[in-house]
């Protein structure tokens, strides 16, 4: 338990489900109240509400489409009227589709650059105004990925995001430390979600993502909660513009473990 975390305020972007999901829950056991923004997935945004309460915890599910302007302004809203205030914006809305690069659409490069990129941006910024304009010290949690740094073909539009994730999570981090906002990001490894949940279902990819992790198992949303809500505390208070990976070790290049290279 973070102590200072009580009685605040976050909001979560894409938090009906996945890794999401895990730190809208993780951190209302920490009894923050939280915003759990959901796009499509009504039943499930409502599921997790319903789990919290079932706890005495405090949180409300909101529809908002997070790459646009007024998604974000929904969702700013959402936590001053129903919780009075806003400390803690977690940017871990993200999407992902296949695609060789000479024959991505425009269309599907938009889509996910929309929420990946445009998503962080335009929750930076409504949080940022609000933190600025109310004096708040808040923090600001980004959801890079190890594609941040490792190349990963026929997921160009991905890489291109979350790269950019990453760098802005550091310019920003440095314009506001002199307030006292910190930014920080959490690039996750192969977690299991339904992000994976396909892929996953077939052994032999299954078995492939296995031989990149040196620990040898998917990792567990809660694993990625964990670090979310650590970094959020105060026990992480001198830590901005920093990226945590939390992957297993595969961003350690698990092939030198078998080769002399
Ligand atoms: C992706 C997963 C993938 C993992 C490791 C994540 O960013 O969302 O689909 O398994 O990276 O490649």
């Amino acid at each position: 338990m973070y102590r200072d975390l009580k009685g605040k305020v976050a909001v979560v972007t894409g938090g009906s489900k996945g890794i999401g999901k895990a730190i809208a829950l993780r951190l209302a056991e920490e009894k923050m109240s939280v915003v759990i923004n959901y796009y499509s997935d009504e039943k499930r945004a409502n599921d997790s509400v319903e789990a919290i309460k079932e706890k005495g915890g405090k949180a409300v599910a909101v529809q908002a489409d997070i790459g646009s302007e007024s998604g974000a302004t929904t969702l700013l809203n959402a936590a001053v009227e129903n919780f009075g205030a806003l400390h803690l914006w977690i940017n871990n809305a993200g999407l992902e589709n296949k695609a060789p690069t000479h024959e991505l659409s425009f269309d599907d490069w938009t889509k996910v650059m929309k929420v990946n990129l445009n998503g962080v941006f335009l929750g930076s910024k409504a949080s940022l105004n609000y933190f600025l304009e109310h004096d708040i010290k808040g923090t600001i949690l980004n959801m890079s990925s190890v594609h941040d740094k490792i190349p990963w073909p026929t997921f160009a539009h991905y890489t291109a995001s979350k790269g950019g994730v990453k760098l802005f999570t550091e310019t920003i981090a440095l314009e506001y430390a002199h307030k006292g906002i910190r930014v920080n990001n959490i690039a996750p490894g192969a977690i299991n979600t339904s992000i994976n949940a396909e892929k996953f279902k077939d052994d032999e990819a299954r078995q492939q993502t296995l031989n990149m992790i040196p620990m040898d198992y998917i990792g567990k949303p809660e694993e990625v909660a964990a670090v979310a809500a650590w970094l959020a505390s105060d026990e992480a208070s001198y830590i901005t513009g920093t990226t945590l990976y939390v992957d297993g070790g595969m961003t350690l290049y698990p092939s030198f473990e078998k080769g002399d290279g």
